[in-house]
């Protein structure tokens, strides 16, 4: 067993917490450049040959678990990346570069053909096998030629079939430009056939898109405030490099169900933009609202709630169903987590932090045994095309935490008791049409 143990887990004011140490995070693949399960060598050299394959410029990013696989993205943001989904088995004895076998397969990962995927940021996977694709539908977006390929879309996958056919949902030029969006990140909620709230990091036009799988609509709510780059956390000190990327909102997760004082059902989303100390959350009625965006952003920051700072950036994080937040502090090469029941100012905790190890923070998931995954990346490196082919860039760390994904969270059902003010609002109701009933009868 090649394993590498390597980080002292550091878990902060651990006299406050009295549960259980988290195991310590372990190395289980690492890779230099990444490369693929090809259908014959002569089909990597003939991608090597004419540059359709250029290994330094391929970058794991997005993670996710599904029946002993393990689901990649690899967003084009260079030229030279043949596949953009692509997965590994979850187990395996050697921790050195598996090969990545491109999903659903290779032809349906071709440059330019919208029946295929284009640029994969991120997926998500529910509770009834079915991947939601985010295809930005634009390739070499780090280039001096980005290209539209095709419209940026939902993509549904279903695992359960075996067919893994390809089920592609355009989204509105109007809530999702082509030329300038940039689908980041996305939960996806379960509940009333399914909804997906999407980070879009635009730097023209940055917000949440939600879309609503019953009826394939999707809209999109701004706040300049909560979902733009700070300039004063724009600057990223990582290992040694400085970078600025003053990225728009980023990291998205998604809390337990809970129950409102009027007996309706809700969930926190919380988010950040790649660029700030803060985080931010909305309740997902809002989110779900189709009309508050169509008004001004004032509609939209009414309901936006700061949460406070945290020492560093984030990008990606993930939340469990007890609602435990993971998130990575990037500046200081840690994993950190917070109970979100509890006041985020002061319960954050580093559950790791090593400055070998854990050189950007990219993305989490867990699988079905309980294990968190944590994708690192040096992304730093990559968008200053400083990656070294010697290094290792890349690499996926896992704990047992014993949770399960925010996915697998209690549904809870409605009660039906209507509360004071529903009554109240029922009352004036009556009150209005009786005087519309008086007018009728004065006319
Ligand atoms: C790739 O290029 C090399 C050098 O030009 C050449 O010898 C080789 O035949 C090419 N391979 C393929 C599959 O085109
Ligand atoms: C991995 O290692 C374990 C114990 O060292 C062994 O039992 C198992 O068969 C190995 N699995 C594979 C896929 O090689
Ligand atoms: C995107 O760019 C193309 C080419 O410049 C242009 O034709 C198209 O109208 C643009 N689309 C939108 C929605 O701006
Ligand atoms: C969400 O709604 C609940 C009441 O239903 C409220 O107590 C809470 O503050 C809201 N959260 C946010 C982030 O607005
Ligand atoms: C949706 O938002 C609009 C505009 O702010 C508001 O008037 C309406 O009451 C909201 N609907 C629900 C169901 O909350
Ligand atoms: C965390 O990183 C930030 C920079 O992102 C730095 O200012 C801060 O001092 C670091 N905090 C700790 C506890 O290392
Ligand atoms: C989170 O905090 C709540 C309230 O303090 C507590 O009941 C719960 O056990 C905590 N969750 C975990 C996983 O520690
Ligand atoms: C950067 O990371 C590499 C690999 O972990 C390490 O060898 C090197 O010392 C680090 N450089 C700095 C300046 O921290």
């Amino acid at each position: 067993m090649k394993l590498v143990v390597l980080l002292a887990a550091a878990v902060a004011a651990a006299a406050q917490q009295p549960t259980q140490r988290r195991e310590q995070f372990r190395v289980i693949y690492e890779w230099r450049t990444i490369d693929f399960e090809w259908d014959s060598p002569v089909d990597r050299e003939t991608y090597l040959n004419a540059s359709r394959y250029v290994p330094q410029n391929v970058l794991i990013s997005g993670i996710n678990y599904y029946e002993d696989k393990i689901f990649l993205t690899l967003p084009r943001m260079l030229d030279g990346v043949p596949a953009t989904l692509a997965n590994i088995p979850a187990q395996q004895n050697d921790t050195t570069a598996p090969k990545l076998k491109p999903f659903p397969s290779w032809s349906d990962n071709t440059i330019g053909n919208c029946d295929a995927l284009q640029f994969v940021q991120n997926i998500e996977i529910d509770s009834n096998g079915m991947i939601w694709v985010l295809d930005n539908g634009r390739v070499g977006t780090l280039t001096q030629n980005p290209s539209t390929k095709c419209p940026p879309s939902i993509v549904l996958i279903d695992l359960k079939t075996g067919e893994n056919k390809i089920d592609r949902i355009p989204l509105p030029p109007d809530t999702v430009n082509p030329n300038t969006s940039y689908l980041n990140d996305l939960v996806v909620d379960s509940r009333d056939g399914g909804y997906a709230y999407i980070t879009d990091n635009s730097a023209v036009d940055p917000g949440i898109v939600v879309f609503r799988l019953s009826d394939k609509k999707s809209w999109k709510l701004r706040d300049s405030k909560s979902m733009l780059a700070s300039p004063d956390a724009a600057l990223f000190r990582i290992n040694g490099t400085t970078v600025n990327l003053p990225v728009n909102l980023d990291g998205i997760a998604l809390g337990p169900q809970f129950l409102t004082e009027d007996g309706e059902v809700d969930r926190t989303v919380y988010y950040c933009p790649l660029a700030s100390y803060h985080l931010y959350a909305i309740n997902a009625s809002v989110l779900r609202n189709d009309s508050i965006h169509a008004r001004d952003e004032l509609a939209v920051r009414a309901n936006v709630v700061d949460l406070g700072t945290k020492p560093s950036q984030t990008d990606g994080m993930k939340m469990d169903s007890t609602g435990m937040l993971f998130f990575g502090l990037i500046g200081n090469s840690t994993i950190a987590e917070w109970n979100s029941t509890t006041d985020f100012r002061v319960n954050q905790r580093t559950i790791a932090r090593d400055t070998n190890y854990i050189q950007w923070i990219d993305r989490f998931t867990f699988d079905n045994r309980g294990n968190i995954y944590v994708v690192v990346n040096r992304l730093y490196n990559f968008v200053k095309n400083q990656v070294s082919v010697d290094e290792v860039n890349y690499r996926i760390l896992r704990s047992y935490t014993g949770m399960k994904s925010y996915i697998y969270g209690e549904d809870i059902k409605p009660t039906q008791t209507p509360s004071p003010q529903n009554v109240a609002a029922s009352k004036t109701i009556s009150a209005s049409l009786l005087v519309l009933a008086l007018a009728y009868l004065l006319a």
